[in-house]
């Protein structure tokens, strides 16, 4: 069983239609790549995963439970198991690192402060900011504020773990740090969809890359069929322009 099945998901903004019947899985521990040109509507699944964005269509399978987008009760199911981590990363600028991380678990999921603050200081830790938890956002780079954010979003103890594009509003030597933390999560079996345009740490992070254009899914596969013998004209002239660069 797939930790993740995604059927026929739909949505739409308006009148425009985003998603046209996305379908892909990902098995427990796994990577997924999502890519593909800009509006193709890889940010929407993710939102829509989580319920920021309303589906009009389609299911997901988180295990065997299946998450009905009109429910409540089950679209909170979901939010329990998958945390989203953006580009923009939006910490709490008046929080010192420590309280922009235990917040959530405690405020909204109350759990005992003390043992927040041990997982809190564990994956500060992970993330190469033990030192830095007494900070306040302002005093860390770019870099070490997404950092703070992955570890925020773990610490709401996620089985499934979305980031979109969380190196691109980095300077490029700022991006290999977070890069690491995220390597360290598929090393520890953290299942996850990323979106990225990073395609060399695509090719070496991912088990499926699913190539998305114009709110369907054109092509999946391992990184190196795709990126090296992709099947389809759409996915070869993609892989062929970005790769090239
Ligand atoms: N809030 C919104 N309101 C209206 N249209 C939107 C909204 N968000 C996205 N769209 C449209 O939906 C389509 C898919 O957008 P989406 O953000 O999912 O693309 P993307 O693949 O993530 O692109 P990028 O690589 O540029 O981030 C685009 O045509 C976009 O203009
Ligand atoms: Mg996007």
């Amino acid at each position: 069983m797939p930790h993740l099945a995604v059927n026929e998901l739909r949505a739409r903004y308006g009148a425009l239609d985003v998603l046209k019947g996305v379908s892909f899985s990902i098995e427990k521990g796994q990577v997924v790549a999502l890519v593909g040109p800009s509006g193709s509507g890889k940010s929407t699944v993710l939102r829509t995963l989580v319920g920021l964005t309303p589906a009009t269509g389609g299911n997901v399978m988180i295990n065997d439970d299946r998450i009905d987008f009109a429910s409540t009760a089950s679209l909170r199911r979901a939010r329990d198991q998958i945390a989203i981590v953006f580009q923009q990363y939006n910490l709490f600028q008046n929080m010192r690192i420590i309280d922009n991380v235990t917040v959530a678990p405690t405020k909204i999921k109350k759990r005992p402060k003390a043992e927040v603050r041990a997982d809190a200081e564990r994956l500060l830790a992970m993330v190469g900011l033990a030192d830095k938890l007494q900070a306040f956002p302002d005093q860390l780079s770019g870099g070490q504020q997404q950092r703070v954010a992955i570890a925020r979003a773990l610490a709401l103890h996620p089985e499934i773990l979305l980031l979109d594009e969380v190196t691109s509003a980095l300077d490029p030597e700022l991006v290999n740090e977070v890069l690491d933390s995220i390597r360290q999560l598929a090393e520890d079996g953290m299942t996850m969809v990323l979106v990225s345009h990073e395609m060399a740490f695509v090719r070496e992070i991912a088990d499926q890359v699913v190539f998305m254009d114009g709110g369907v899914v054109v092509e999946h596969g391992p990184p190196a069929q795709l990126f090296d013998n992709p099947k389809t004209d759409r996915a070869r002239n993609f892989f062929g322009k970005i790769l090239r660069h």
